[in-house]
């Protein structure tokens, strides 16, 4: 018999969760609360950009495998396995993570959830929150003890969602009892089958590895932009720096790109809510380093208007500036926490006139930044700019014609924020050029 699955919140994660496990040949509903979201969904629309992910999502739709509801107590009632991906942003006024939205979605489990179920935890969450839920489920329906609780930390990348669901690096799971890893195992066989490492550990393990994983990768990038602070006083060059270092094999040369620094829904509430958990169980000193890590990334962004500055003069006031890219990353709509916006928005504080273009975010990032201006031609973005900025390595950003650009900006300069541009290119074309980590 197929399994059942339920995938409660279907935002980024969800909506990709619910569709690859539709994919997978199970019968799966996502239950959504937004109303605006899970009407696109129910029409096979996806309600953000996500490349590939809606042709998979249209088809599971018309073959019957996956439908949307927000009836939560429906679903609960029918599947096997209810997967929890909802939202665990920053708590306001905190570095701590607001759990409300899984408070929301065990208390609606508690009331009516199949016998023998298993709650499976997608979202990202402090150590020790599986216990927290489960005594809160407990405590709203005592006799459940039928209902089994596991934590399955996601790690898909914006942009490269439904291969890394389908085809992960590993899978992880932290059960404390054997029907929970054998249900599990049912639901990842195919991914066990194509011989991707499966890692059965206890609930806390499991908690703690998606934190670890996104501390270190915010760790590396921040290395290398401290590296990029230093060049910039000793006056070397961080992109020869990380490709001489990175051919070292233990180092690598991923996430070693000096640039304006990391963003989204992910990495910068991650790392805080981590360090405010461990403070909280007394290990607070051995995650102290991740405060630097996120004062160097936020110091890049600092930067950008510094740079800015050296090119056009101290005062912006009135100053047409263009800046190319609202998401935190190319291949998503995802504005959440995005070092291009957070620059625009430093820059309009000091006075300057901000356009920003971007070939997707611009819906989302105009109801978060409505100060800004906006402008989806690319040609009509840098019409009069005395500046622009890159700082979404968006690949269309990469082969435009230096040439023809610089016949459309009232002064070529071009900062590259994110040290991807062919900058002899841009030089021999006109332009003056700065670049983080680079000497002029
Ligand atoms: N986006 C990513 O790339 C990614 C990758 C790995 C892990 N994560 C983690 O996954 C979690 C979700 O992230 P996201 O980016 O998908 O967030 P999101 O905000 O895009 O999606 C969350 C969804 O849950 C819905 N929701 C909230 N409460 C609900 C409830 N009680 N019942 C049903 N639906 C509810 C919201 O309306 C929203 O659509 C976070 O913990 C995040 O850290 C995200």
């Amino acid at each position: 018999m197929t399994i059942k699955i339920s995938v409660i919140g279907t935002g980024y994660l969800g909506a990709t969760h619910a569709a690859a496990m539709a994919e997978l040949g199970y019968d799966v509903v996502g239950v959504e609360v937004d109303p605006r979201r899970l009407a696109s969904l129910q029409k096979g629309t996806l309600p953000f950009y996500e490349p590939g992910l809606d042709e998979v999502l249209m088809s599971n739709i018309g073959n019957g495998r996956l439908r949307f509801t927000d009836d939560a107590a429906e679903a609960a009632a029918w599947a096997d396995v209810q997967f929890v991906c909802v939202g665990t942003p920053q708590e306001a006024g905190s570095n701590r993570a607001d759990l409300s939205y899984l408070f929301s979605a065990i208390d609606a489990l508690a009331g009516s959830i199949k016998q023998g179920a298993l709650i499976v935890g997608k979202s990202t969450i402090p150590v020790g929150t599986t216990a927290v839920l489960k005594a809160r489920f407990l405590e709203a329906a005592p006799d459940r003890t039928d209902v089994h609780f596991a934590w399955n930390p996601e790690f898909l990348r914006e942009g490269f969602a439904l291969e890394d669901t389908l085809h992960p690096d590993r899978v992880v799971i932290g059960v404390d009892d054997q029907e929970s890893e054998t249900a599990l195992r049912q639901v990842y066989a195919p991914m066990i089958t194509e011989g991707i490492p499966f890692i059965v550990t206890d609930i806390t393990t499991a908690e703690l590895v998606k934190v670890a994983a996104n501390s270190f990768l915010a760790t590396k990038i921040s290395f290398i932009n401290a590296m990029a602070e230093v060049c910039e006083a000793a006056g070397g060059d961080v992109t020869t720096l990380a490709e001489a270092i990175g051919h070292d094999a233990r180092i690598g040369n991923r996430f070693l790109h000096a640039g304006v620094g990391f963003g989204g829904g992910c990495l910068p509430k991650d790392i805080r809510a981590f360090a405010a958990r461990a403070e909280e169980i007394g290990a607070g000193e051995a995650v102290a380093f991740l405060g630097e890590v996120d004062a160097i990334n936020l110091r890049r962004r600092d930067r950008m208007v510094q740079l800015t500055r050296e090119l056009i003069g101290d005062d912006l006031t009135g100053r047409k500036l263009t800046v190319l890219g609202a998401t935190f990353k190319p291949d998503s709509d995802d504005i959440r926490d995005a070092p291009s916006l957070a620059v625009a928005r430093l820059l309009h504080q000091a006075g300057a006139q901000v356009t920003v273009h971007d070939p997707k975010g611009i819906p989302n990032a105009e109801r978060y930044a409505p100060e800004l201006s906006y402008e989806a031609s690319l040609p009509a973005a840098l019409d009069g700019a005395e500046v622009v900025l890159h700082l979404t390595e968006w690949r269309e950003y990469r082969s435009v014609d230096p040439s023809e650009l610089a016949a459309l900006v009232a002064s070529p300069n071009l900062i590259d924020g994110r040290n991807v541009l062919d900058l002899e290119a841009w030089k021999a074309a006109g332009w003056t050029v700065r670049a983080p980590g680079r000497t002029a």
